[in-house]
Formats: structure tokens, sequence, C-alpha cells
């Protein structure tokens, strides 16, 4: 019996982190995902800037205007508590972001600002690229600094 009852308890408690990192994989990726739209878009804008690939008004349009529309998504259900980097794995997101909440808001209020910048100018030629660009990427180091365990 008493073997039995421990035997039920470990299984309840495979089962329980089970439960529990499944409930976490689908915020988690979403986040993620989101984030890596931003950094191909910006991969396209960078290299018309460096003049590594052909300015085209067109394609810096619809990169800035992608950027744009990652930072429309409604963060809230993207960053459920306890799926901090202490808590499960595969996740690079500080439990210090639960800590600071309003903070990190106004650090992806920033990056909103920088995307709207970066829109209006992106399809009016290869020069005003850059500095928008510069801008934008410091609100990404600005909170990466702060909320993102690094590699
Ligand atoms: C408000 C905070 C914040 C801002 C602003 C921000 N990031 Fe991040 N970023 C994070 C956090 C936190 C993670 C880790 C997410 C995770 O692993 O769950 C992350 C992860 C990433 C990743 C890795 C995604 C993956 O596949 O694991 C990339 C790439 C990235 N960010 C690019 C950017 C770029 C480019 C910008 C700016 C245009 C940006 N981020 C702006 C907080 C931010």
């Amino acid at each position: 019996m008493k073997t039995f009852i421990a035997l039920a308890a470990a299984t309840a408690t495979v089962l329980g982190t089970a439960a529990y990192a499944q409930d976490f994989k689908m915020p988690v990726q979403a986040r993620q995902g989101q984030f890596a739209v931003l950094a191909i878009n910006l991969g396209i804008l960078g290299g018309m800037a460096r003049g590594a690939t052909e300015y085209d008004a067109e394609a810096a349009q619809a990169a800035a205007d992608s950027i744009v529309a990652v930072t429309m998504i409604n963060q809230g259900p993207l960053w459920p508590e306890g799926s901090d980097s202490m808590s499960i794995d595969g996740t690079r997101a500080e439990p210090a972001i639960w800590e600071n909440l309003p903070d990190v808001l106004s650090k992806f209020g920033d990056l909103t600002m920088a995307a709207q910048e970066l829109q209006a100018v992106a399809g009016t030629g290869q020069e005003a690229i850059g500095p928008a660009l510069g801008k934008l990427g410091g609100t990404c180091k600005a909170c990466h600094d702060n909320y993102r365990t690094p590699e």
C-alpha cells in the first residue's frame, strides 16, 4: 500500500510537470516568434542601410510595416507568470520581467515609438533608414540588457 501511494504521488508529479510545461509552450513560442519577425525585418533594413543590398522603397516599407505590426500584438497573454528562465527550460526571459512590469512595458513602448518613426521614413530613401534603424536597435538592446538571459 505504501509503495502504491508513493508511486501514485510520483506519477502525479510527473504528469503535473508535463501539463505545466505544456501550458507555457505556446506563449513562449509566440513571444520568441514575434522577436524573430522583428529580427528578420531588422536584417532586411540593415542590409539596405549598409548598402549590402540595393535600396528598394517598397521592400523597406514592408519591413518597417511588419515591425510596427509586431508592436501591436497584445503582450499580456505571451508572458504568463511562471514562464521565466528560472522556472522552465527553453526561454531566456529573466524572472526580473515579472518584478518590473511597468518598466518592461515602458521599454516595449519605446520600441513601438521607434518602430513608428522608422515606418514614417523607410519608404523615403536609403539615407533615412540608418538613423531610424539605429534608434530602433537601441530599444531592443535596452530591454535585452535587463530582461533577456545571456546565451
Ligand atoms: C520589452 C523587452 C524587449 C524588447 C523591446 C525587445 N526584446 Fe527581444 N527579447 C526579449 C526577451 C525577454 C526575450 C527572451 C524571450 C524568451 O526566450 O522567452 C527576447 C528574445 C529575442 C530574440 C530571440 C528569439 C528566440 O527565437 O528565442 C530575438 C532574435 C530578439 N529578441 C530580437 C529583438 C529585436 C530585433 C528587438 C527590437 C526590434 C527586440 N528583440 C526587442 C525582450 C525584448
